[in-house]
């Protein structure tokens, strides 16, 4: 079997643009969450006005500047959540050094980047200008900025890059499913190379109101955003939409080794598994999260008490952080696993960055991979007193140093959806 390992890293968060930056303020226990009624006024009448955005600025300075990216002719032709990916991408193919030039190395070199939602603002801005102005109205770029695998598309032209280029979209498991699914290129021979991810930009009224109508935020800090995500803690009501990208290289083992190139941690396991139960409600158990993570570390073939960290997707809802927390106990306690809840490490980081739908699986690949990495457990911001049941150790605000040679990370999305990666140490 072709083993896959991670070459390479980049990522735009609403923590800052560029891996380093992100990861840095992570552990430092910034929180990227702000009001966003500034953006648009239109939020000041929905019961959530805040979301954690991409900061603007300088890339020098971690912020977001669409023209240090991408020329104007990219720029107007792209959807905002493809061109935080076209960054994350450019970041992480420069960090794993990889620039194909010939024919079969640009053919053996894939993309599969998904998003969850896609181009929402200009579907809106299209609908509206229809309804007043109508066919004439139509903007030429209308439906090349819609589709949702322009974003893998777009990072095909830009590097000539000839393989398997896909796109899934499945909520907010899309990040996951798109590295799981890029591994899966590589180690059946049809790739060497693949760019995996997910991006997401949707902070728009009509789409925050409408995760609102869903009861999924919380909407009861709209005067102290920085406190509203707290994955595990008692006082959580509701995730915070949070928006930008994450890439990872990942490359045939053989392939990157020959080539000299730095090996983050191997993806070693990929389980994937569906609820059958309700479009938007976990089985309180948490039955569809066990299936997913046993079946990773069944792929991986580790024993559940070779698990040194559990990148949690805990979005800090009431049922989704506890079905997940029994899963994950359930799994990992017993005679393969741990003795006692305390050894189990969990955190979730979206505490920090809020939920970045399409993008999280990604993102919190991403940090999975830096916790292996540097032997770290990111924290889990805002929890200050654990809900019933939550007894593992979660880094509570912050971070916790210590080896991390496996790291498994989930991520389940509306529709019952659910998939876990299981990182190692090479
Ligand atoms: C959010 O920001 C706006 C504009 O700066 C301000 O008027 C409003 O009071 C803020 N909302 C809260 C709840 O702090
Ligand atoms: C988890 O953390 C605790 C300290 O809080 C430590 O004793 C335990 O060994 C860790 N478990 C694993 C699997 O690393
Ligand atoms: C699996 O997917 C569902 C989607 O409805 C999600 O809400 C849930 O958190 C996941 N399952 C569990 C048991 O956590």
């Amino acid at each position: 079997m072709r083993r896959v390992v991670v070459t390479g890293l980049g990522a735009v968060t609403p923590l800052g643009v560029g891996v380093r930056r992100s990861w840095n303020r992570l552990l430092d226990g910034h929180c990227g969450i702000g009001n966003v009624t500034r953006r648009d006024s239109r939020f000041a009448e929905l019961p959530c006005q805040i979301a954690a955005v991409v900061p603007a600025g300088l890339r020098a300075e971690g912020g977001w500047t669409a023209e240090e990216w991408l020329s104007k002719s990219e720029e107007r032709k792209m959807a905002l959540f493809a061109q935080y990916a076209m960054a994350a991408a450019e970041e992480a193919l420069e960090d794993a050094g990889w620039k194909p030039v010939d024919g079969e190395q640009r053919e053996n070199t894939g993309v599969c980047l998904g998003s969850g939602i896609g181009n929402f603002d200009e579907i809106y801005n299209t609908v509206v200008a229809y309804e007043k102005g109508g066919y004439k109205k139509v903007h030429p770029l209308f439906v090349p900025k819609l589709l949702i695998n322009l974003g893998a598309g777009h990072i095909s032209m830009k590097y000539g890059f000839m393989g398997p280029n896909h796109a899934a979209t499945t909520a907010c498991t899309t990040g996951a499913h798109s590295i799981g699914d890029a591994a899966r290129f590589i180690s059946s021979g049809e790739a060497d190379v693949m760019v995996a991810g997910g991006a997401e930009s949707c902070i728009h009224p009509l789409a925050i109101g409408g995760f609102a109508r869903a009861r999924s935020l919380a909407t009861e800090f709209n005067d102290c955003p920085e406190k509203a995500s707290r994955p595990f803690d008692a006082d959580r009501k509701g995730f915070v939409v949070g928006e930008g990208a994450a890439v990872l290289v990942l490359e045939e083992l053989e392939h990157a080794r020959s080539r000299g190139a730095h090996i983050y941690a191997e993806l070693r396991g990929y389980g994937c598994s569906a609820d059958a139960y309700h479009m938007t409600a976990p089985k309180e158990n948490g039955a569809g999260a066990y299936l997913a993570m046993k079946k990773a570390l069944k792929h991986a073939q580790l024993r559940p008490a070779a698990v040194d960290y559990v990148n949690a997707h805990a979005t800090s809802t009431v049922i989704g952080d506890a079905a997940e927390n029994a899963a994950i106990k359930s799994l990992l306690l017993g005679p393969d696993g741990m003795q006692k809840a305390a050894e189990v490490n969990v955190s979730s980081t979206k505490g920090a960055i809020g939920h970045l739908l399409g993008g999280s699986g990604a993102v919190e690949a991403l940090f999975s991979v830096l916790a292996i990495q540097e032997n770290i457990m990111p924290p889990t911001i805002n929890l200050e007193r654990c809900g019933d049941g939550f007894d593992c150790n979660y880094a509570p605000n912050h971070p916790q140093q210590r080896k991390i040679d496996v790291a498994l990370t989930n991520s389940f999305g509306f529709g019952g959806t659910n998939s876990s990666l299981c990182f190692a140490r090479v």
